[in-house]
């Protein structure tokens, strides 16, 4: 359930038509429903409500403070991958004990900065990493607590570009170097080993590639602990999938109880999940309007949000269902295109279409996670509105940008 629906013929978030918040903002904008957001976390977060647990929003699917701070109030961490993440996060209001760091290129700044803002955790990525982690630690005269990223090389049956669990992907240590790591990690003065982490991939439909590699990390902890490394917390990153066409992804509750009952044989680590998509996916739409319509080889209806503002498209040729604003079954074969100088920039392609006219306005849907958070500038384009709905009031959550923001800090050299 998530809180779109038509009421007397017009599409609305939770209790207001989508076309009276087009009327205050403008469009393009990103809509999201805070119930939607709020209904999604507690059904991640309650699943594992009876084992230790901290649920880490990645904040990488959806990164508006007023977004994470909802979360925050919920009880909600952060999995962050960068510096900007990290200040995002913490004004947000997240506990920085309940924010922890992956990703594969963590600078020295950004390592600083979170070692000096005291997080739960460092998902290290590599042996460089964790050199370099133990030099800046040591200058700041601070431990860094750290998880090693652990790669499984388990096919998560995703896109591509979004899996991260194979032995070909950049991502984490093959867990046959890791042990090895972990020993080298003991004897590093200024780091404590705290956990091991993991992270196969996002957009996952079943819940087979968790397990396989829920097994491996089990074996690979119990080998720890044999080794006398003790670990407190079992990061099994994010990765589950949602619905936005035909898939029939588990429910987070199934979820929960296909790995729980492994969980047992860590009883004495905390989990942590990095759920993303199946909070805030199908929690958020974007709001379009139809430009012009063209006849040519085909049907193409023009409308004023493009890839900058959605990439998931054009990037990886992903589905959105699209709906009219004005309830009708009314369909035409069409491609719904953006403004931008790209082929490559589309909404949709050869789709069943609603059929429409100019000032028409499109809901774009499920895309509250990857959407704004992947938002560009391209084509000098001021990047959209965003507004949470709540009941019957709705919030601007960030403003749309102005073209004076477009050349914010550029300057032209005196001569
Ligand atoms: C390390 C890490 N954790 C969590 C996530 C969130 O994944 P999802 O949005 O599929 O839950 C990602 C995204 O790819 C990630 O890279």
């Amino acid at each position: 359930m998530n809180h779109f629906n038509y009421k007397n013929g017009l599409l609305h978030c939770e209790d207001i038509p989508l076309s009276a918040i087009a009327e205050a903002v403008g469009t393009p904008f990103y809509v999201y429903s805070k119930a939607t957001l709020s209904r999604h976390f507690k059904a991640v977060d309650e699943a594992f409500s009876d084992i230790k647990h901290i649920t880490c929003f990645a904040v990488k699917s959806c990164s508006n403070i007023a977004i994470l701070n909802l979360f925050s109030s919920l009880g909600g961490g952060a999995d962050i991958v960068s510096g900007g993440e990290l200040f995002r996060a913490l004004r947000a209001g997240i506990e920085p004990q309940k924010i922890v760091y992956s990703g594969v290129g963590k600078t020295v700044e950004e390592l600083r900065y979170a070692l000096n803002s005291q997080i739960l955790m460092f998902n290290v990525e590599s042996i460089q990493e964790l050199q370099t982690l133990q030099e800046t630690a040591a200058a700041l005269k601070r431990t860094a607590p750290v998880a090693l990223r652990v790669n499984p090389d388990v096919d998560p049956k995703t896109h591509a570009y979004i899996s991260t669990g194979l032995a070909k992907n950049k991502f984490g240590i093959p867990v046959k170097e890791a042990a090895e790591i972990y020993l080298k990690a003991r004897e590093m003065s200024n780091i404590e080993i705290v956990g091991v982490s993991c992270h196969i991939g996002s957009q996952l439909t079943t819940v087979a590639p968790f397990v396989e590699s829920l097994t491996k990390i089990i074996d690979f902890i119990k080998g720890l602990t044999a080794a006398g490394i003790n670990i407190r917390y079992l990061d099994m990153g994010g990765g589950l999938g949602i619905k936005y066409d035909d898939e029939t992804p588990p429910a987070p509750g199934e979820y929960a109880a296909a790995v729980k009952e492994m969980l047992r044989e860590v009883a004495d680590c905390t989990l942590i999940i990095e759920p993303g998509r199946v909070i805030a996916g199908n929690a958020g739409a974007l709001i379009t309007k139809v430009l012009y319509t063209k006849e040519g080889n085909r049907k193409f209806i023009i409308v004023d949000a493009g890839m900058n503002d959605l990439a998931r498209p054009s990037l990886y040729d992903a589905y959105h269902e699209i709906l009219p604003v004005i309830e009708s079954q009314e369909r035409e074969e069409a491609d719904i295109v953006g403004p931008i100088c790209e082929s490559g920039d589309f909404l949709a392609r050869g789709r069943l279409a609603p059929l429409t006219e100019r000032h028409d306005l499109l809901a774009v849907m499920s895309a509250g996670a990857y959407g704004f958070s992947m938002a560009s500038n391209y084509n000098s384009r001021p990047r959209a509105a965003e507004v949470m709905v709540h009941q019957s009031e709705f919030y601007v959550i960030r403003k749309r940008e102005t073209l004076a923001d477009l050349i914010h800090g550029e300057a032209i050299p005196e001569k």
